[in-house]
């Protein structure tokens, strides 16, 4: 169902090294809010903000990031914002050792699938910045299984929170199928060999999905920071690209060059967009 942890090793365990070339300093792998900025790393801690303050998050509350990618948005939360119990959940080996390796006091990490996470405690408030994309697979998007499978995560997340809880997530929406054949073939590339077994959802699919679990408070779409977010990660990766050939290979260099070219394109072309979410729990 969605990713399995191989296939998010494909995504996510390249190299921190290799990452760390050309995402923002804290290591975000999402969508950055260019408000007021044109500054990647400005963009990306607006956007731990939105996230923030949409989880109705305050330093007393548990909280808990489900995908937590290599830790931006946990260690934001515990040394910016002072919350004291912070937890994430990612599937990477890789990005586990990272969090492991930045050691912030008052954060505690597992790498284990959300769907079998088993925390002592129940949480007061969750995020979630794009990790749902991996829930499911585009063979079971096809066969009509998407809504039930987003439906189970939004169940679990329910389980896993107290009466009260707010969710601030973020998902990139999938708008509709691409107008050439190369986007069409660039798009499907991407999707099977930079990220398998995962898919982008549906803007309808998340709002179906939620049901009855969670109502939807508000919604941000942000499609062009998105494509703004994409061209300065390519931007980055081109700079270090006499390096990234030497250290990884020809094929590392052209395959994410490819990748980041295919999401400029797509966020442009309005084929993909992204979406912020304040989700509050239905008790
Ligand atoms: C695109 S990355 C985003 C990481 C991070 N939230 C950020 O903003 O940089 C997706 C994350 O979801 C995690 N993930 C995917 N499937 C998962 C699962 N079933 N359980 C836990 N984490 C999962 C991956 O390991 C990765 O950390």
């Amino acid at each position: 169902m969605g990713s399995t942890k191989d296939e998010v090793q494909v995504s996510y365990d390249v190299s921190n090294e290799f990452f760390r070339l050309w995402l923002d300093e804290r290591m975000n792998y999402t969508c950055g809010v260019f408000e007021g900025t044109d500054n990647l790393e400005e963009a990306q801690v607006k956007k731990l903000n939105v996230i923030h303050d949409f989880a109705k998050i305050t330093p007393e509350k548990r909280v808990l990031d489900i995908g937590c990618g290599w830790g931006a948005n946990i260690e934001f939360l515990a040394m910016d914002k002072g919350v004291k119990d912070v937890n994430g959940v990612t599937l990477s080996s890789a990005q586990f050792e990272e969090i492991q390796r930045r050691n912030v006091p008052g954060v505690t990490a597992e790498c284990v699938n959300f769907f079998d996470y088993e925390p002592k405690e129940k949480f007061d408030a969750l995020t979630s910045i794009c990790m749902i994309e991996h829930v499911a697979s585009p063979e079971e998007a096809r066969n009509g299984r998407a809504v039930d499978l987003y439906r189970r995560y939004f169940k679990r997340a329910h389980e896993l929170t107290n009466p009260g809880a707010y969710f601030g997530l973020q998902t990139i929406l999938r708008n509709f199928v691409p107008r050439t054949k190369k986007d069409i073939q660039d798009i499907g590339w991407v999707t099977y060999k930079i990220f398998p077994g995962g898919i982008t959802p549906r803007m309808e699919d998340i709002v179906m999905g939620v049901n009855p679990y969670w109502e939807v408070v508000e919604v941000k779409t942000r499609r062009e920071d998105y494509g703004k977010t994409c061209w300065h990660w390519r931007d980055r990766l081109r700079k270090n690209e006499t390096l990234i050939r030497e250290k990884w290979g020809n094929e590392v260099f052209d395959d994410y060059d490819r990748y980041l070219s295919t999401c400029v394109t797509a966020f442009d072309k309005h084929y993909q967009s992204l979406a912020q979410w304040s989700l509050r729990r239905i008790d």
